[in-house]
Formats: structure tokens, sequence, C-alpha cells
């Protein structure tokens, strides 16, 4: 599914020598190494503010509590993502609304969100958090539209979508403010758990810096309950080291994507969607996206059989994610049940996730289709 080997094997003594000056400087948190991967990552992102945090959970939760985000206010997002999108949302004690997704690309369905903005539980909705799903972003002509005309803040999940663009604009610099995760299998990842947030608003980075640091603006005078959620200098400089590289990895996979497409074309499994009937309906890059493929997710009816199917022939596979969040059992007490998002309960049952990374070689990518071509006849 994702061999991380191989794109650290190459980097190997340079990772070495970054985290090398980290021991020598003894100087853990923040510091010299996470400013640098800042001001490099806010270059890159075309954004103003970069600021590093422990994770990409934190970022989000950073993000909506920098942007005034708290009780008595909602924020609506969607159903089919990582649990972090909803559950940051309550952490930073709002209310979180749903609303259903485009069956095309997975992502929050924008005329979805305007009749659930315009119902009774659009009525505290202060925000509103698409997320940039599998590495594509979301419909930011409609959501930037709908945000403007509602005056709404809009806040991005970006955790799975570094280097992901819409109309030419890098995601991180779409909204009001974005989170990012660099976990370890996110396609620019540290060594651990890392996250960042981005903002163009000196105001609202100002107040994330205070916020990520115990609400302290000077040592030892706590202005608000903040938290810790800081970066280490490890993950900064691991990043930084990283951060070089991240335009051609994202290249790759595009590659990989391309290949893909056309090897399943050429076996003639592919139907023409959203939904699948016996075959398989492929992921598609939309007009004005530039897609950086964190994953490459597929549609399949009988998509838990095909898992195990190659499951047994050595090719991993993954569900992203096999319960939509209005139905975890945690999260119950949003007020919603079965029926009440159909397009992400069906794409629960139906998406399976390639293999996908940068130096996955086309050999590999025959196995894998070929396995499903046998599957499926
Ligand atoms: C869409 C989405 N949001 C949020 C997160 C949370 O990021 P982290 O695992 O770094 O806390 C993740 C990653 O796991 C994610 O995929």
């Amino acid at each position: 599914m994702l061999d991380l080997k191989r794109q650290y094997c190459p980097l190997h003594q340079e990772l070495l020598e970054a985290v090398g000056r980290v021991l020598e400087s003894q100087q853990f948190i923040l510091g010299e190494p996470v400013a640098a991967f800042e001001r490099a990552a806010a270059e890159r992102l075309g954004v103003a503010h970069a600021l590093g945090c422990s994770s990409g959970t934190d970022a989000l939760w950073l993000a909506m509590a920098a942007a005034g985000i708290g009780p008595g206010k909602a924020v609506l997002t969607t159903p089919f993502s990582f649990f972090a999108s909803v559950s940051a949302i309550l952490r930073a004690g709002a209310t979180a609304v749903l609303a259903d997704i485009e069956p095309t690309t997975f992502n929050l369905d924008p005329a979805a969100v305007e009749s659930v903005l315009d119902g009774p539980r659009g009525t505290n909705v202060a925000a509103i958090l698409p997320v940039h799903l599998y590495g594509q972003a979301a419909n930011w002509t409609e959501f930037a539209r709908i945000g403007k005309a509602r005056d709404l803040k809009l806040i991005e999940d970006a955790a799975q979508a570094w280097g992901a663009e819409w109309n030419g604009v890098k995601a991180g610099g779409l909204g009001d403010a974005a989170a990012f995760s660099f976990y370890p299998t996110k396609n620019l990842s540290a060594a651990g758990d890392a996250g960042m947030i981005t903002t163009h608003s000196a105001e609202l980075a100002e107040r994330a810096k205070m916020l990520r640091q115990h609400g302290m603006r000077r040592r030892y005078y706590h202005d608000e309950i903040g938290w810790n959620t800081r970066l280490d200098g490890m993950q900064g400089a691991i990043l930084n080291v990283k951060l070089k590289y991240i335009d051609g990895w994202n290249q790759a996979r595009r590659t990989v994507a391309k290949r893909y497409q056309g090897l399943f074309r050429a076996a003639g499994l592919v139907e023409a969607g959203p939904y699948p009937n016996h075959g398989i309906v492929l992921p598609h890059e939309v007009p004005g996206s530039h897609h950086v493929w964190h994953q490459f997710v597929i549609r399949t009816p009988r998509r838990d059989a095909l898992r195990d199917f190659l499951t047994v022939r050595g090719i991993g596979s993954e569900i992203y994610y096999p319960v939509p969040l209005h139905l975890q059992e945690s999260l119950k007490g949003l007020g919603y049940e079965k029926g009440s998002f159909p397009e992400a309960e069906r794409a629960a049952h139906e998406v399976l996730a390639l293999p996908i990374f940068p130096e996955l070689r086309e050999d590999e990518q025959q196995t894998v289709v070929a396995a499903i071509a046998e599957f499926l006849s």
C-alpha cells in the first residue's frame, strides 16, 4: 500500500544531518528549525503565515479557535472524512453540522451545503470546513461564493492536500485558515505527529501563535486558555528537508495516477459512474483542480470481497472510510441517523484505496490491475 522506505533511503544522509544539527543546538521545541520550515512552507503555499503545531488534528482546532469559533457557533462539514474533521469542531466547543458529499469527488457538495444553510440546522453556522479529500481540492469557486454571500468563515481541512490547487491557488491559501497534517503517511510527512496552520491574516496568525503555546503572548502571562500544541525542532528540520522534494513527489503521484487510468482502461474494466454496476469507477481530476493523489480511490460494488482477494495476493488496499462520521458511535449526539447522508453512506460501502506513492513502479501497478481484472472476471 505504501513503502515509506523508498522515500527515506535516498534522503537518509540529509535527514541525519538535519536531525544532528538540532541535537547539536539542544533546542528541541519550536526554535530556528521550525521557524525556517514555517517561512519556507508559507512561501511555497503563497500564504503570509504558516505555523507549525503538533498534529493535523490540533491544526484544525487551532485554526477554528483562532478564527473565533467556539461555544454558541456551529461549523458545517462533511460526514465523509477522517474523524478529526468533526472532533476538532467539537473540541473547539462548537456544534458540528453536516451536509452530504458529491458522488464523483467524495468532497462536500456545495448544493447540499446551501440547502442545509437554508434549513433549521443552518441557523448558527459561522464557518464551513470543506475537506480536500484524497488530495483533490473541494469546489472552491462555490465555497468562496457561499462564504461571501452569507458572511461565513471558510476553513480548509488540507490534511491530505499539500500541493493541491483550485484554479491555480494552492490549498492552504484558499480559505480564511487551513489545517495540514504531516502524519507519516501524508504526501509531505514528518517522522511522527506534526501539523501546521496557514492563513493570509496577520490577526488570525497572531491568535493562533498565542493559542498554540498556552495562550501566552508574554512568557507566563496567560491571556487566554490556549493549549500546548507546538511543533518540535526535529520534525521542523525533517520537514524542511522534505519540502525541497515534495513538488517532485507530487508530480510522480500524478504520473502513477495517470498510469492506473491507462492500465484500467486498457483492461476494459472501467464504468462511467458515478456509481459502479459490476466493474469499477475510477477517480478523476475535475476541471480547475490540480490533484495531488494522496489516495487513488476506486468505487466498486463488491468492495469487501475484492479487498479480501487482493489481500490474499499480497496487495495492500485500504478503506477511507468504512463508517461515515454521523454513524460513528461517539458522534450519535450530533442527531443524525442512517439515511441522513445517502451519498456518504453509499461511498462508505464502495470505496477502495489502491497502492499509490511516488516510487510505485509500473510493474507493481500492472500486478494490481491484473489482480482486479482476475477478480472481476
Ligand atoms: C482529512 C483529515 N483531517 C485531519 C487529519 C488529522 O491529522 P493528524 O493525524 O495529523 O492529527 C487527517 C489525518 O489523519 C485527515 O486525513
